[in-house]
């Protein structure tokens, strides 16, 4: 008989329990969730027409001389380069944007152009923007006529006649002579909340659903860079899309499983929208900055102690960028860019998987700064990636020493591993750091092995693993996969919780176990006992309660990760329930099952299960994961 008890608390849980962890990893960012649609729109890239081509110049050798395209670098400070365009046959020269692996568009929607231009030489009166299916057919088109030869930005709209996943965007002329362009850029009207410079709102939609306590950004490795120099500089993100400088994406080439010499960050998706998003999704923004360390996994490059008071002063002006006034420097900024209202940041991230004697160093450094200033901020303190028998990875007890508030864990581990440590926080010190297991995912093959599945038997692992962070909410007060989003085509590191082409999305089995649990998380824990003991894989059943002081419902999350179907009693004490209750299955008899563009094979399934005098037996499928629901 299984057991539980409503009537005694074990601990509170924190809002920020199931949040979700945003990195610009796999097209995540530019190519995903930012709804931009042209690539390299600022000819930034170290290649500064990677993304564009002159097909005409460059396929018929008897047309180079229609016309020409140059990239010219003037003295402006950020985002320097811009595209010269000499027409000397406008009937045959155009140029094409190729879109990241081709722009997603719809029939009927409206796409909302914009371009700067300054008229330079000769008698150019018109630039035409298609939009066209690789086969050239014209699927929506607008012209604008250049008046200007200042710089200028120019705005108009495109219809689409078509639904078409692999657009791309031609622009031709009218007339002679040569123009400068820059900033080219195209982006769906119907953006989440339909905000220009917006965001994906499929993608938006899904996070939305996943209701998360909190939005863990910009990443990751990114955070940290190869190098110091290409480290992630939020200050860098902020006020106009253009003067963000771009920076190259980590994930790019070199360090990355699959090749991507076209990622970059342009920043479009910068800690404004970051903070924005946040706010959308009613998470608690939670920065995390570079801390004077670069990716201890490449370079591990290191700022001198005596050089770290930049890196501490862009944590200060975060906040102040956040949370301060309108009359503060950064507080006018966020105001500025249309936000008066602070954005409440309670939470900041001092460096990302960082370890070792140099970091403690450092993050001292930060620790003091930032409380001496803003006493009522909590820092999120960082540890090595997880190594076995270790409680904070790679023996940095010194965290607990120095009484930090929360101490970010990661793992990324095999099944087994999960299954087999659903008990981890049980025996984790009540007095030490609360903990963030800020990055986890279950890998089917190997660590970040690009053949690593977003599998059943992953994520019901990841259920069985979960049901003891919710157990131990006392001292586990944030938890979130990783990483969180993927292009099918564009991708470096699997698993992932989403995935998407240029027009579809999907939610993983993965992503389903996240949302059961944020949906029922409850507001306690309560005690599930089998035979007086928490079920942390006895006969292959691990099961956490908790109570919903909202609504009165008591919650009862159970994984049978066997492949024996069984039936459960279950008695729920501490005063009486409603006679009807629900239970939500997630099963799959295929430990292999994948969701994908195209299949839902593991999805949750609501069903209602009848009480009676406080009990209900409960049937536990092969390989299922159930959440089952008692109003009181
Ligand atoms: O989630 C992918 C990477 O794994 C993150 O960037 C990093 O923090 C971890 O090593």
């Amino acid at each position: 008989l299984l057991r539980v008890k409503a009537d005694e608390i074990m601990a509170e849980m924190q809002p920020t329990m199931y949040g979700i962890f945003f990195e610009d990893i796999n097209f995540a960012a530019d190519g995903g969730l930012y709804a931009e649609l042209v690539k390299n729109r600022s000819f930034e890239f170290t290649d500064p027409m990677m993304g564009w081509s002159q097909p005409a110049t460059d396929r018929h050798s008897l047309n180079k001389n229609s016309g020409s395209a140059s990239v010219l670098k003037p003295t402006r400070e950020h985002n320097p380069r811009f595209c010269r365009i000499t027409v000397h046959d406008d009937e045959k020269y155009h140029l094409v944007n190729e879109g990241f692996r081709g722009m997603g568009i719809k029939k009927g929607e409206t796409y909302r152009l914009s371009f700067s231009a300054a008229l330079k030489e000769g008698n150019i009166t018109g630039v035409r923007f298609q939009l066209t299916d690789t086969t050239g057919q014209v699927l929506a088109s607008t012209s604008v006529s250049p008046d200007s030869t200042g710089w200028k930005t120019y705005t108009s709209q495109l219809v689409a006649g078509k639904t078409v996943p692999k657009a791309q965007l031609k622009i031709s002329f009218t007339g002679r002579g040569t123009l400068d362009m820059d900033m080219v850029s195209l982006f769906p009207a119907n953006t989440w909340k339909n905000r220009a410079n917006g965001l994906r709102k499929d993608l938006v939609q899904l996070l939305y659903d996943l209701k998360p306590g909190f939005l863990r950004f910009p990443g990751g490795c990114i955070v940290e860079g190869r190098t110091l120099e290409q480290r992630y500089q939020w200050k860098k993100t902020v006020g106009p899309t253009e003067q963000r400088e771009l920076l190259i994406n980590r994930w790019n080439t070199e360090f990355a499983h699959r090749p991507t010499p076209d990622y970059y960050q342009s920043f479009g998706l910068g800690f404004f929208e970051y903070f924005q998003l946040a706010e959308d999704l009613g998470a608690e923004p939670l920065p995390i900055l570079n801390c004077g360390m670069a990716c201890q996994f490449n370079t591990g490059e290191l700022v001198p102690m005596d050089e770290l008071d930049p890196y501490i002063q862009d944590a200060l002006d975060l906040i102040e960028f956040a949370n301060g006034t309108a009359d503060s420097h950064w507080g006018k900024l966020r105001h500025d860019m249309g936000h008066p209202e602070p954005f409440a940041m309670k939470y900041i991230g001092v460096g990302n998987e960082q370890w070792g004697p140099e970091y403690i160093k450092r993050y001292k450094a930060f620790e003091k700064a930032i409380k001496e200033k803003y006493p009522e901020m909590t820092i999120v303190s960082g540890s090595g990636p997880f190594a076995e028998g270790e409680h904070f990875e790679y023996g940095t007890d010194e965290l607990r020493k120095l009484r930090a508030e929360i101490v970010d864990e990661h793992y990324y581990k095999p099944p087994a591993w999960f299954r087999d440590n659903a008990g981890r926080y049980d025996s984790y010190d009540r007095n030490g750091p609360r903990i963030f297991a800020g990055e986890y995912a279950a890998q089917s093959v190997a660590i970040a092995s690009p053949e690593n599945r977003n599998n059943w038997e992953c994520a019901l692992s990841e259920a069985a693993f979960i049901t003891g962070l919710e157990r131990n909410a006392d001292i586990v007060h944030l938890t979130s996969y990783a990483p969180l989003m993927a292009h099918v085509e564009g991708w470096q590191w699997t698993p992932d919780l989403i995935w998407f082409d240029n027009l579809r999305s999907y939610a993983t089995p993965n992503y389903y176990v996240q949302q059961l649990f944020s949906l029922n998380k409850g507001t306690h824990v309560i005690p599930a006992t089998l035979g007086g003991k928490a079920l942390t894989g006895q006969d292959e059943l691990y099961a956490t309660a908790s109570l919903d002081r909202n609504t009165d419902d008591i919650i009862l999350k159970i994984v049978n990760t066997s492949g024996r179907q069984r039936q459960q009693e279950v008695l729920f004490e501490g005063g009486n329930v409603q006679s009807e209750g629900s239970v939500t299955i997630l099963q799959n008899d295929d430990l292999q099952a994948e969701n994908t563009l195209n299949t839902a094979n593991v999805t949750p399934v609501e069903k209602e299960i009848e009480v009676r005098n406080n009990k209900v037996n409960i049937a536990l499928a092969p390989y299922s994961f159930s959440v089952v629901r008692v109003g009181r």
